[in-house]
């Protein structure tokens, strides 16, 4: 999961998938990164952490990190939230089939739309509201998939 910061939405999307693939049982290694290196090493936001617990998934031992070109022998996909993390992403990709792992993680409920999740960095907790129901969605759509 990777988005700018790693602090907002990819550690929401990171724990959002995790909590569903331990209720199915599934062993997927999840992880996730930002493509700003700004925050390494800090939690989430205190209010990504808020929102996820107000759900029931805890997201606040996740540490930022920044997104790695060794991410793609690691990850067999990598959802991005929006089209300048698509961009960034993308310019790190060493051939095809490393660029043929990314997705805009919108596009497994709507495919093709490239829909962004729209960053909460600078707005309120409704936003991260919004956000979460979104990641929610989409991981649904990933466990039932992928599974
Ligand atoms: P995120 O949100 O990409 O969802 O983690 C942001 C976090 C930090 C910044 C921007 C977006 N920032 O500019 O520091």
């Amino acid at each position: 999961m990777v988005c700018l910061g790693n602090i907002c939405r990819s550690p929401l999307a990171d724990g959002i998938l995790r909590f569903k693939a331990k209720r199915e049982n599934l062993d997927w290694v999840i992880d996730s990164a930002g493509t700003y290196s700004g925050h390494q090493g800090e939690n989430p936001d205190p209010r990504a952490i808020k929102c996820a617990k107000n759900h029931g998934v805890d997201i606040s031992y996740l540490v930022a990190r920044p997104f790695s070109k060794n991410d793609f022998d690691e990850f067999d996909k990598i959802y991005v939230m929006d089209s300048s993390n698509y961009r960034d992403v993308l310019k790190m990709a060493a051939d095809e089939t490393d660029k043929e792992k990314v997705e805009m993680i919108m596009n497994v409920v709507s495919p093709g739309k490239n829909q962004a999740v729209p960053d909460p960095y600078w707005g309120d907790d409704e936003d991260f509201d919004e956000v979460f129901k979104m990641l929610d969605m989409a991981c649904e759509r990933i466990i039932q998939t992928l599974n």
